[in-house]
């Protein structure tokens, strides 16, 4: 490795070493590693030259006669957590100077960044794909002119959509990206290489029922609305907490059952964000939070919700009013919702 002198020997270069032996021992292991499903170093697109600078190793699948991207059925062996969950588990990682690309031969890496890695306000950022930037950063050396090195994988899980009207479900998505930008060629360019990876997660035909995805009311709440619609980056997560709302869990039902609006006008008309006046009965009509997804809204009441997005699908609307009207409990299930 270039400037390994007697000098490298300080602690940062030792570091450095073993950081760079530990990658290495990674990427063999990564390379040989097949836990259910054979794991494959993906180029992930862009021009042939540039195309090793970053690589996936990931179980992808498709299509068949050269795989680029993962398309799995909720709890087949292509699912690392096994379950039909409502969710699949996929576990990628980034490696870097890959020998393993045909025709080419690029190695020298400057930085490697995941896209929607920062929780900044990016409408799409993805904690799994921080999870995998922290990898990066964390087991792979920058800048570095040594091959096959691999950072352990990080686990992407890509849900499904739904359950929806009559527990039917809907494929999910998402689609992961990468640039890795060169050292300086001939000291005065640079080659850029950007990768793309999609995953797809398709329901088990076994089921889409709320009971198998989901432990009770509230968590179908919290999971297939608040999670995926409300509690997201710039929104109702801890970092903004918008309308000093906050729906993440283990927050959110304290922050809306019997809980005063921040939107005064609606705090004056005697509104709760969940009004639960005796215990098992919730009041519907003086539930901030349903006419704030239905729309139903007087002037100065703030916008329907999600901000900016589409409405609620009707069947989310109605596992909600059930929900309120049950008296909002956190736990056990509500009669129809499930
Ligand atoms: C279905 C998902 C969501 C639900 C259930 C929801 C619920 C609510 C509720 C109940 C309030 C009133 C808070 C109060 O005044 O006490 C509110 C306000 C607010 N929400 Fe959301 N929200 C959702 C999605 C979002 C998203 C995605 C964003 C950001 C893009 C957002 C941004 C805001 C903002 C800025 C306010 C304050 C202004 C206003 O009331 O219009 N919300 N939200």
């Amino acid at each position: 490795m270039a400037g390994v002198t007697k000098s490298s020997t300080s602690p940062s270069k030792r570091q450095r070493l073993s950081k760079a032996a530990l990658a290495l021992l990674v990427g063999v292991l990564a390379i040989a590693w097949s836990p259910r499903v054979e794991a494959l170093i993906v180029g992930g697109g862009g021009s042939r030259t540039t195309d090793c600078l970053a690589v996936f190793n990931a179980p992808a699948n498709r299509p068949a006669r050269r795989p680029r991207h993962i398309q799995c059925t909720d709890g087949d062996p292509c699912d690392a957590d096994g379950l039909v969950d409502g969710q699949c588990s996929f576990p990628v990682a980034a490696c870097i100077n890959s020998t393993l690309i045909d025709r080419c031969s690029l190695t020298g890496i400057e930085t490697l960044t995941v896209e929607h890695a920062e929780d900044n306000g990016d409408p799409e950022f993805d904690p799994d794909f921080q999870a995998l930037q922290a990898r990066i950063d964390a087991d792979l050396t920058f800048p570095s002119l040594a091959t096959n090195q691999c950072a352990l994988p990080a686990t992407i899980q890509v849900p499904v959509r739904g359950p929806f009207r009559k527990n039917r479900c809907k494929k999910g998505k998402k689609r992961l990206r990468m640039r890795a930008v060169s050292t300086l060629i001939d000291d005065r360019r640079v080659k850029v290489d950007r990768d793309d990876l999609k995953l797809t997660c398709l329901p088990a035909p076994s089921g889409c029922s709320p009971r198998q995805f989901f432990s009770s009311t509230f968590d179908r709440v919290q999971r297939q609305i608040f999670n995926q619609t409300c509690a997201v980056s710039a929104c109702h997560d801890s970092e903004a907490v918008a309308g000093s709302l906050l729906l993440e869990t283990g927050a959110s039902h304290a922050n809306l059952v019997g809980a005063i609006p921040t939107n005064a006008l609606a705090g004056n008309a005697g509104w709760h964000r969940v009004a639960v006046p005796a215990p098992g009965t919730g009041d519907l009509t003086r539930s901030y939070l349903l006419h704030k997804i239905t729309g139903d809204l007087p002037t100065g009441f703030g916008s329907r919700m999600p901000l900016g997005g589409r409405k609620l699908d009707r069947t989310l609307v109605d596992v909600i009013t059930l929900w309120i009207a049950a008296g909002a409990p956190n736990d056990g299930w509500v009669p129809g919702t499930d």
